[in-house]
């Protein structure tokens, strides 16, 4: 069987190597020269660890080629559409330019046997149009199949999955459709891996209230911090305490500066637009709640910093540890940490930023802020040191260490990972994110 994989961005380029290590003769196809200058190089466009060495592995078997050619698809069987949904300028909805520029330039080359299989994050309701737009009785079938991956572990869930996910049209073209999908998936399915089949609308809207649901868990979490916050309680202990109760479970009860990235902030936002758009916005409204509250984090941050400092950040060194919205990752989409860099910047702070991968990125998207590859110039002199991306570098630090380079040991413990204990043995005027300590 042969794929397509058309968007070769952290899903596609992933989602293509992955398909090739299973055996299949995949082709990915995109508009992005650099992109695919850099995959036929066999070289990774963006950090995602293991992923260089899947690429090493696939690429001399011949079984993936990268073009800008969509004539290349014309004999696949599946083709997955894997472009980026961003947010709409000036507005919360999804933007689904790419998604219809695929679509436009696939079509002259599609089988109608063929199945195309959507994974982009889009709006409930974007399958049916496609659908339409490839026509009904006589164009490929199209099914929706979204794609879970958390960035830092692309590979594996990629390969191994929690569940998979398939939305198909109702009548025999959705049960050819299944089967061939369950072709694709075969090394899955037989992992014991949940293979669940659904209408497209379901499929659609699985992956957004996936989203929506662990955007609210960490909201959840972060509004405890700001109540802790005011009562002196501690919300780490509290997660870790209400955590226990497997109903409720500990996984991203992480409070902290809050959530960002490609997708959590765009998805929670583009379905709140898309609940507006089919008359049920009350049923969402929480996830206005949900975006302000992660929203005030930053605030508090910055608040907290500058009471370390004093009351101002004017001409006061701040070492900004992390620019990547979460470790193990370059991506700086709509990261906390720079978010929270860029605003101390703008209240006169002299900001010098490190970040073991994503110094490239943060760089192209605030050119204003000083960027420090070494951590330990990063930290020289600092008048207060904000841990923002819990990276391994940074929870390994030695407090006593550290206290000796910088000008004034105050530090916030954004992501709360650091044993606050052991930084104020250590002489630091320590504060984490709702935290009893401060
Ligand atoms: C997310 C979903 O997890 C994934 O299933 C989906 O396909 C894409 O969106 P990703 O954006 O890679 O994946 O990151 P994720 O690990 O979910 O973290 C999202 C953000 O939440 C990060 O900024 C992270 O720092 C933050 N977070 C996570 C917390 O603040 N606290 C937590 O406890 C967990």
């Amino acid at each position: 069987m042969k794929l397509s994989v058309i968007g070769v961005g952290y899903l596609g380029a992933v989602h293509a190597a992955s398909m090739a290590s299973l055996g299949f003769e995949v082709v990915g196809v995109d508009v992005d020269h650099a992109k695919l200058d850099a995959l036929r190089a066999g070289k990774a466009p963006f950090y995602e660890p293991g992923f260089d060495e899947l690429l090493a592995e696939v690429m001399p078997t011949g079984r993936l080629t990268w073009t800008d050619d969509y004539a290349a698809i014309a004999d696949a069987d599946v083709h997955f559409v894997c472009v980026g949904t961003p947010q709409r300028r000036g507005s919360h909805s999804a933007d689904l330019r790419y998604v219809w520029a695929a679509v436009e330039s696939m079509i002259p080359h599609l089988r109608p046997d063929s199945v195309v299989a959507g994974k982009s994050t889009v709006p409930v309701g974007t399958a049916a149009e496609i659908a339409e737009r490839l026509g009904q009785s006589d164009g490929p079938v199209v099914v929706w199949n979204p794609e879970f991956l958390r960035e830092g572990f692309a590979v594996a869930d990629t390969l191994h999955p929690d569940r998979i996910v398939v939305g198909v049209p109702e009548g025999p073209d959705g049960l050819r459709a299944e089967q061939v999908m369950r072709e694709v998936y075969a090394a899955q399915i037989a992992e014991g891996i949940p293979f669940l089949v659904t209408d497209r609308p379901t499929a659609e809207l699985v992956k957004v209230a996936a989203n929506a649901f662990l955007a609210t868990k960490i909201s959840f979490i972060n509004a405890m911090a700001e109540v802790c916050e005011a009562t002196g309680a501690d919300v780490v202990t509290l997660a870790d305490a209400i955590g226990h109760d497997a109903r409720i479970g500990r996984k991203f009860l992480g409070a902290g500066v809050g959530f960002g990235g490609g997708c959590l902030p765009k998805d929670i936002r583009a379905f709140s637009a898309r609940a507006g758009e089919l008359g049920v916005d009350q049923a969402l409204t929480f996830l206005r709640q949900v975006d302000d509250i992660n929203s005030r984090r930053r605030d508090r941050a910055v608040e907290t910093a500058r009471e370390l400092v004093g009351g101002s950040f004017r001409g006061r060194r701040v070492c900004v540890l992390g620019a990547a919205f979460k470790p193990d990752s370059d991506d700086v989409r709509d990261s906390p940490a720079l978010d929270i860099a860029a605003r101390i910047h703008n209240e006169g702070g002299e900001v010098v930023v490190h970040d073991p991968k994503a110094l490239v990125n943060a760089e192209s998207r605030f050119p204003a802020l000083t960027y420090e590859p070494e951590l330990a110039a990063a930290l020289a002199g600092a008048e207060v040191v904000l841990v923002l991306t819990e990276w391994r570098d940074y929870r390994e630090l030695d407090p006593l260490a550290v206290a000796d380079v910088v000008a004034a040991p105050r530090i916030l413990d954004g992501r709360n990972v650091l044993d606050a204990a052991a930084w104020q043995a250590a002489g630091w005027s320590f504060r984490g994110m709702g935290r009893a300590h401060g």
